[in-house]
């Protein structure tokens, strides 16, 4: 789906084109840069790699590019992995050993590593030990090696599946949130530079309101746009153009697409607007659960359409009017 946060395939291409390599380029999370920016200062001037950071946030809001800017402002090389990769203890050993002093591994979806992997992680982490095992059973005998002084980088959309003592073991820990519109609309512009495609600034402002404040989404829809600008042979995208891509492309002007609405009007016509437990309207808009959590949800709380609440998801009164359906819910008893 278009306005989809999470990563697609012609994405890839076009996230490495579009992605910013220094802090200078990396446009808005002014708190989370500027801390950034002083954690490698002072480990620098300590001569110290620095220390482990765990980014946590929605998709597509710039974890995977701040951990390679990371790499690059401190002159580390960066061993990217992830989660559901590192399938084995003997994969992270592996992975492990073959770091040099000062290297940054990057490990994204970190929340996906199982329990054993994670306990190898723990003494890594904390005194950059590895504990082998060799041989089975009364005969078995645990083997201690040093291993080179790394700073680890994971990434997650879920900061809640992270088990409390790998969190711990982090020195520092950043959420990025969801971006300010002119944000959006400065990343359009520099993507659109990029890209060679000129926009004016009403189609920027357009594109950046359907963007769910996300930059992945910002790039995505641009290029959509670029496309139907191309097709119509006109050299500059203008708001008449992105909304007419847009309609083509079933979004409002809000950034919904068809599953947004499908799942606020499952909400509001099948369950009375909530509150309706996960599994349930998972059952009843088949989409799988962590779909719904990791890629709808957070933006439709963020714009305060939907909330969570103990017995479920419940649609608020800005949806009902959003979709023009009357709320005829006595508010004082949904919450
Ligand atoms: N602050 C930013 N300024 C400019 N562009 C950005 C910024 N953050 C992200 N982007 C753009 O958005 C794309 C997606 O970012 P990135 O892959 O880092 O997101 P992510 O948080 O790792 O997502 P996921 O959770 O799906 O892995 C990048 O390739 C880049 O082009
Ligand atoms: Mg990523």
């Amino acid at each position: 789906m278009i306005t989809s946060s999470t990563e697609q395939i012609d994405d890839s291409k076009l996230d490495i084109t579009l992605r910013p390599q220094t802090f200078s380029e990396y446009v808005g999370q002014e708190k989370v840069k500027n801390n950034l920016n002083i954690l490698i200062k002072a480990a620098k001037k300590r001569v110290e790699p620095i220390e482990h950071v765990l980014l946590y946030g929605p998709a597509g809001l710039g974890k995977t590019t701040l951990a390679h800017i990371i790499a690059r402002e401190t002159g580390a090389n960066i061993r990217p992995t992830s989660g559901p990769a590192i399938e084995k203890v003997g994969d992270l050993g592996s992975i492990l050993t073959n770091l040099s002093d000062g290297d940054i591994l990057f490990i994204d979806e970190i929340h996906r590593l199982n329990k054993l992997i994670e306990e190898v992680l723990y003494p890594a982490m904390e005194d950059f030990k590895l504990d082998i095992i060799i041989g089975k059973g009364p005969s078995a005998k645990t083997l201690q090696l040093d291993l080179p002084r790394f700073t680890l980088i994971g990434a997650t959309t879920r900061l809640g599946s992270i088990s409390s003592p790998l969190r711990n073991r982090f020195g520092v820990i950043h959420r990025l949130d969801f971006y300010e519109d002119e944000d959006i609309e400065k990343i359009i512009h520099r993507s659109s530079k990029i890209l060679e495609i000129p926009i004016d600034s009403a189609g920027a402002k357009t594109i950046s309101r359907s963007s769910r404040r996300t930059p992945r989404v910002a790039n995505r829809l641009l290029k959509r746009v670029r496309d139907f600008t191309q097709v119509e042979n006109c050299d500059t995208i203008t708001e008449e153009l992105s909304r007419r891509a847009f309609a083509n492309l079933e979004i409002d002007k809000l950034g919904l697409e068809p599953t947004d609405r499908h799942i606020l009007e499952t909400i509001i016509k099948k369950f009375g607007g909530g509150p309706v437990g996960i599994q349930t309207l998972a059952t009843a808009t088949m989409e799988e659960i962590e779909t719904i959590e990791d890629v709808y949800e957070p933006y439709l709380i963020q714009i305060g359409f939907l909330a969570r609440t103990p017995r479920g998801r419940v649609a608020t009164e800005l949806a009902y009017k959003h979709l023009g359906i009357p709320d005829n819910r006595d508010q004082d008893k949904l919450f």
